[in-house]
């Protein structure tokens, strides 16, 4: 019985030391990056406009990016993402991490000239990024827990309006809003470790769909 336990202990160790050694970035390539290749202008050549702007329009923006650098590292790093495409290739995972480590520059000479953080938006491409997707969508896609609503696109919303909004003048009383707002049961459920929507989250939402879902 001792023995066993501690073989375990010793396959545990090693499992750790495998996965650090699949996800850490490659120390080597990365300091063999030129300095001057770690600025947002290439990150976005290298790899945002081919394998992610078609899903995540916001990624054209600096802030978001940088914003979102942890977890993009995260997605890339265990291939959930670029979503239903080849993953990306090690110079670009390679890539993306150099440019975490120096800073997430802006310019390559010029780690200051920081644009500001953009405004939550009445727009899809800005309340998916910064709503949906995070809050919503883990559950309602077409392979979640509640994939008899997908919520994933514009379209879906589009598509579920009679479900989902009885009229575009009356928003804040449709359904959709209803469910987001309820007291007692509300989406994202509380049992989940989502967050509720906040005040300014559900006054962009309405406004979204008052100005017919753009
Ligand atoms: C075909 C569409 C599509 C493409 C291409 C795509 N994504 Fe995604 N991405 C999604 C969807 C939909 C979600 C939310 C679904 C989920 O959580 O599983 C998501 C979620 C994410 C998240 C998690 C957001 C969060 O708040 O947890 C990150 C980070 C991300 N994507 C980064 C990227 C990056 C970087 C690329 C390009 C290398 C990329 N995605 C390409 C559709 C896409
Ligand atoms: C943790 C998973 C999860 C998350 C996150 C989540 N939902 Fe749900 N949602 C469910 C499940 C499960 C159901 C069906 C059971 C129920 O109604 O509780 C559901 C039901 C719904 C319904 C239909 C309710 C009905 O009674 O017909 C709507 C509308 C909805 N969700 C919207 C949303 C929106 C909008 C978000 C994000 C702001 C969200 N959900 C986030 C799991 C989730």
């Amino acid at each position: 019985m001792k023995s066993l336990f501690f073989i375990l202990i010793i396959l545990s160790v090693s499992c750790g030391n495998y996965t650090d050694l699949k996800t850490e970035p490659d120390q080597t390539s990365i300091s063999a990056l030129p300095l001057e290749a770690l600025n947002f202008e290439n990150i976005k050549t290298s790899v945002l406009n081919e394998s992610c702007l078609q899903c995540h329009k916001a990624y054209e923006n600096y802030n978001a990016v940088k914003g979102d650098i942890d977890k993009i590292l995260a997605q890339i790093g265990s291939d959930q993402m670029p979503l239903n495409m080849a993953p990306l290739k090690d110079e670009q995972k390679n890539l993306l991490r150099a440019w975490k480590l120096a800073g997430t520059p802006f310019d390559s000479d010029d780690t200051d000239s920081t644009p500001t953080e953009p405004e939550l938006e009445p727009l899809w491409e800005s309340v998916s990024v910064k709503i949906i997707f995070p809050k919503c969508v883990s559950c309602h896609n077409p392979n979640g827990q509640a994939s008899f609503l997908d919520l994933s696109t514009r379209q879906s919303f589009f598509d579920n309006r009679d479900y989902l909004l009885n009229n575009f003048e009356d928003v804040e009383n449709s359904y959709l809003i209803e469910v987001i707002t309820d007291p007692d049961e509300p989406m994202p459920p509380k049992w989940s470790s989502f967050e509720q929507l906040n005040e300014k989250e559900i006054s962009t939402l309405i406004e979204w769909i008052q100005k017919g879902l753009p």
